[in-house]
């Protein structure tokens, strides 16, 4: 069998704690499953450009890593991957910024990435390509004769052509696309934004490119087993104790604006105000563990969560009681696992969203004798999947407050029902589905 060689901007090496989001989790199954070679940035930065990259091996998985210089974490990382692309492919387009300098950056550890993973490679490689920091990759790669199947996985959306036209090198990033053997994306929707933006920059004459939508899945028995068993658990049985009987809101987000919690508070101000009779019987825990807190938006709207904290606090809270809990503590997971199966509402409002893990999570968490109701934005993929969910536009406030009041009020009956679909669509594409769609059909690209 050809060895798997997965390449993403960040890593999880062996014995850090798990990088957050689905990328990590999907990518870690994958080379567990498989082995093989995984490529990427340490996380850490130095001034020698010229250090060997770092090997290590555990579990049958190799993990090379580089460096980065600042000058290359400012320009590429914060600068083109996180302050361009990134608001651009959740359709943020007021946050989007560019600056040239960035995007040279941006090649330039591309080029960086090619040259020192082309070494490491061996004749019967699948190369699989993950992420928006990595689109030239395969173009670099081909420069330095790399002849090897290459695919590439976007976990996040990608956006209308129209949309994507705001980049000056729109056209550059959907070209260096088409040197890969197969693109993935997380819906059809996505396929499809990709495909018109091929139209559009080939006017009529776009090259060949297999394109496919594989949407990214849960381990759903890994995570009904870490949620029973961490209800055994200290931290668990310690956060069930502090609620002193009240019934629980969940929220689990990495600090990004696109999660939209800013519009989440308001929206659970306005159900507080409108719903004086449930005040004292719920509290809202939010999860938030910090990102990127280097980048301005990311600090303003860690502020903004702050401020909004305070404020409902203040207005709302007695003397035993706070409705909002907000931490910005990230926690292992199966912890958070038994915290969303003590939770009767889970409550996922992106403002746009690849798929999101943590709506699944939730729903496999849950006992089903007496599950939870899941709140989840139509704008996250996993809508496409999790109908069984009250689904919410994440902008109306009032339809949000809503919807937190029909979650807190439905019957266990109903609540079972939706319970058993969504949990059904989970087993249908599950973590195992999503890597073996997306290499079965690299294999099919290049039989
Ligand atoms: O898919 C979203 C993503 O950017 C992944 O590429 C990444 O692993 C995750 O979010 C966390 O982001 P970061 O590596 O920038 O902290």
């Amino acid at each position: 069998m050809s060895r798997l060689v997965c390449v993403s901007n960040r890593i999880t090496l062996p014995r850090r704690t798990a990088a957050p989001g689905g990328l990590a989790v999907g990518v870690l199954a994958a080379m567990r499953d498989n082995g093989g070679l995984w490529f990427g940035w340490s996380g850490e930065l130095s001034a020698d450009t010229t250090a060997p990259t770092a090997i290590t091996e555990r579990d049958g998985v190799r993990y090379a890593t580089i460096d980065l210089t600042q000058m290359q974490y400012d320009r590429y990382y914060k600068g083109f991957c996180n302050t361009s692309l990134w608001p651009l492919f959740h359709y943020l387009s007021d946050r989007f910024r560019y600056d040239h300098e960035w995007h040279d950056g941006y090649l330039a550890v591309n080029r960086l990435f090619a040259a020192r993973l082309a070494p490491l490679l061996e004749p019967g490689d699948r190369i699989w390509v993950h992420d928006y920091h990595l689109i030239p990759l395969a173009r670099e790669l081909r420069a330095l004769g790399v002849t090897q199947p290459i695919g590439f996985f976007l976990h996040i959306p990608f956006p209308h052509i129209e949309v994507l036209r705001l980049l000056p090198v729109a056209a550059e990033i959907i070209r260096d696309l088409t040197h890969y053997d197969l693109v993935g994306f997380q819906t059809e929707a996505d396929e499809r934004s990709f495909r018109a933006g091929l139209a559009r920059v080939y006017a009529g004459d776009a090259p060949r490119v297999r394109t496919g939508a594989f949407p990214i899945g849960i381990d759903v028995d890994a995570v009904i087993a870490e949620a029973g068993a961490a209800m055994r658990t200290d931290p668990v049985k310690r956060m069930i104790g502090g609620l002193l009987g009240r019934r629980l809101m969940i929220g689990v987000d990495r600090l990004d604006y696109s999660k939209g919690l800013v519009e989440r508070f308001s929206a659970y101000q306005r159900f507080l105000e409108r719903n004086a009779e449930l005040r004292r019987k719920l509290i809202y825990l939010q999860i938030a563990p910090l990102s990127r807190d280097d980048i301005q938006a990311y600090s303003q709207i860690r502020q903004a969560l702050e401020q909004a904290t305070g404020r409902t606090n203040g207005r709302f809270a007695d003397t035993d009681w706070t409705p909002i809990r907000y931490l910005n503590k990230n926690f292992p997971h199966g912890t958070l696992m038994g915290f969303m199966r003590a939770a009767q509402v889970g409550i996922v409002t992106p403002l746009r969203d690849g798929m999101n893990l943590v709506a699944k999570e939730f729903v496999a968490a849950q006992d089903p004798a007496d599950p939870g109701a899941l709140i989840l934005s139509s704008l996250a993929g996993a809508a496409h999947e999790l109908d069984g969910a009250v689904i919410v536009n994440p902008y109306d406030l009032r339809g949000v407050a809503q919807a937190v009041a029909a979650a807190f009020a439905m019957p266990l009956a109903e609540r079972q029902q939706r319970h058993a679909a969504m949990l059904a669509a989970l087993r249908r594409r599950d973590l195992h589905a999503w890597y073996r769609g997306f290499l079965g059909a690299i294999d099919a690209a290049r039989p």
